[in-house]
């Protein structure tokens, strides 16, 4: 079975995230959506809040899988017999920190790492950027899903 991993802390999922998910979930056989657990992060929404968001936002994949990991990556991916990472690449900004994770992960454990380019929809789309839009009372609809808004909202007491 051809196995792949989307990592990343997606605080929230955004639309971006969402397009890359489904276009590799046409290219694997399963597809493990990996929230990283970092606990000297700040993050605005909770590990079981992400959890919940990419298990509802991604419920029409049949074999788009959720979970979480701690620790290194590639530990996570031996385990659970992964063998491929697969990140989207935004911009030329993204690259070079994703050229170093992609070498350090194949030289740590031969786990290989893919990079799908981001719709140019969503090339200027992060979740960073979402939060301090929407704390600031902006229009983020058309970037993250309703499921995803409606939390949104509510976290930030705008509702
Ligand atoms: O959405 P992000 O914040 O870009 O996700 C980053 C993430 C979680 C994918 C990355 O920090 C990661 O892989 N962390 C796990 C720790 C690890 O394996 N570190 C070594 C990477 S070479």
């Amino acid at each position: 079975m051809r196995r792949a991993a989307c990592p990343g802390s997606f605080d929230p999922v955004t639309n971006g995230h969402l397009d890359v998910i489904a276009r590799v979930s046409g290219l694997f056989d399963e597809v493990t959506v990996v929230v990283g657990i970092n606990k000297s992060k700040d993050r605005l929404f909770s590990v079981d809040e992400r959890l919940q968001m990419l298990t509802e936002a991604t419920a029409s994949y049949p074999n788009v899988r959720v979970d979480t990991f701690q620790g290194l990556l590639v530990d996570y991916c031996r385990a659970n017999q992964i063998a491929v990472i697969v990140k989207g690449l935004r911009a030329v900004t993204d690259f070079d920190y994703e050229l170093q994770m992609a070498q350090m992960n194949a030289g740590l454990a031969g786990i290989e790492t893919m990079f799908m380019a981001t719709n140019n929809m969503y090339s200027f789309l992060s979740s960073s950027l979402v939060k301090e839009v929407a704390m600031y009372g902006g229009d983020v609809s058309g970037l993250v899903p309703a499921l995803v808004l409606d939390r949104l909202t509510a976290k930030l007491g705008r509702n």
